[in-house]
């Protein structure tokens, strides 16, 4: 359930009718629910109630302060991937010693960062990085917290591009491989083992692919304790899915996951990590976009937005389905089959194809679901279009938390060489 909801003819964001942030911040626009952020981490974190589990939102999903902040009010850990992650999750007040690091490529500028914070722990993904981690930590006299992901070769039946748990893909350490880098974790000075993590794919809608997962992590974890491995974390990534499409089969719910979870690691005393991002952001955010044209094509007929691919590129990228509704509620019922695309000049640029819409007349608002998580953090400035502003919500007030780019702040980003000064 999410705060975007009609009241006498008109979509709110909670207290705020979403009319008001078009006329007063203009569109395209994100907006977030601050209510709808904090029932996520509540119902995420009661379907683990009574069990030592931590949440570090997977800050990659939305990394604006003002949401890293409700989250870290509201009690969230963070996982991070990068160092301005790292920095964003520190300025937000979210405490170091409930941030994970996770990646495939960190540099030693990053794990300096990371150590010098004092973070949780490193989710370690190969050899190499194990041995430069090592140094990097003798260098600052410290011993770094690590635990391996584990690839456990398992599909977790998500789209190619956000799977990440087969044996071909880039992540994680190959099952083959693990007990003997435990091994090696041991022999390295500055290193110390505290747990494993795993972490197939993202938007997943079957728990089976994850329970297989976890299951050849807890049998992992019993054999590294009888090798004399102290394994104190169990890191579980993140990737539950979430509703995107009304009227289709829903993912299992949080509390169906807890269970599942509780069942998989049942008697394992171990400290749990979950890395939510999509479940707790997704949901809690909407792209407000605004109608230019009504194009009739010979065989379509074309909604254009200005909105485009470069705002949110899930549907582009990942064929991804976002529904999309009008912010005044059509009285009629009647549905006329529109693509609904945006400005940007690629073919790509459609946000949908053949939907059956109410007719909506341009210079009308329309918004696209679910965008709260991957919709701004991956956005672009393609066909030079400025990035989009974000608005927070919180009950009847709204705030922009980051302001439209300017046609000038972006020029300015370019520099020009002595050889073509006037
Ligand atoms: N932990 C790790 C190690 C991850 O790689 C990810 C996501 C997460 C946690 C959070 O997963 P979530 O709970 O959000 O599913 N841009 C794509 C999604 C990429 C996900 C990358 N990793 C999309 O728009 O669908």
């Amino acid at each position: 359930m999410d705060h975007f909801q009609y009241r006498g003819g008109h979509l709110f964001a909670e207290d705020v009718p979403l009319t008001d942030i078009a006329e007063q911040v203009g569109t395209p626009v994100y907006v977030y629910s601050t209510a709808t952020l904090e029932r996520h981490v509540n119902v995420f974190r009661d379907a683990f109630e009574g069990l030592d589990a931590l949440i570090c939102y997977a800050v990659k999903a939305n990394s604006n302060q003002a949401v890293l902040k409700t989250l870290a009010r509201a009690g969230t850990g963070a996982d991070v991937v990068s160092l301005g992650e790292l920095r964003r999750a520190l300025a937000a007040g979210i405490p170091a010693d409930k941030i994970v690091f996770a990646g495939v490529g960190k540099t030693p500028e990053e794990m300096a960062a990371g150590l010098d914070a004092g973070i949780l722990q490193f989710n370690v993904e190969s050899a190499p990085e194990l041995e430069m981690l090592n140094t990097v930590a003798g260098q600052r006299s410290r011993t770094a917290p690590v635990s391996l992901r584990v690839n456990p070769d398992v599909d977790a039946k998500t789209h190619a591009k956000i799977s990440t748990g087969r044996s071909e893909n880039k992540f994680g350490i190959s099952w083959t491989q693990v007990s003997g880098l435990y091994d090696r974790i041991r022999d390295l000075p500055h290193l110390e083992a505290v747990g494993v993590d795993v972490h197939i794919g993202s938007q997943l809608t079957a728990l089976d692919p994850l329970k297989a997962a976890f299951t050849k992590v807890v049998s992992l974890v019993r054999s590294l304790r009888q090798n004399g491995h102290v394994i104190r974390h169990i890191d579980l990534g993140g990737g539950l899915g979430i509703p995107y499409e009304p009227g289709s089969a829903p993912p299992p719910l949080p509390s169906d996951y807890g269970r599942m979870v509780r069942e998989t690691l049942g008697g394992l005393d171990c400290r749990i990590i979950l890395e939510p991002g999509r479940l707790i952001a997704g949901n809690a955010g909407i792209l407000l976009t605004k109608l230019l044209y009504d194009k009739h094509g010979d065989e379509r007929r074309f909604y254009i937005v200005d909105a485009a691919m470069n705002d949110l590129s899930r549907p582009a990228m990942y064929e991804a389905y976002h529904d999309i509704v009008p912010v005044n509620d059509p009285s009629g019922t009647e549905r006329i089959p529109v693509d609904i695309v945006g400005p940007v000049c690629e073919s790509g640029d459609t946000f949908t194809r053949a939907r059956p819409m109410p007719v909506v007349r341009p210079g009308e608002l329309l918004a696209i679901k679910s965008a709260g998580a991957y919709g701004a953090v991956m956005s672009g400035t393609y066909n030079s279009r400025p990035l989009v502003p974000e608005v927070l919500v919180n009950g009847t007030d709204f705030h922009v938390i980051r302001p439209r780019q300017t046609l000038d702040d972006l020029l300015a980003l370019d520099r020009t060489p002595d050889w073509l000064a006037d």
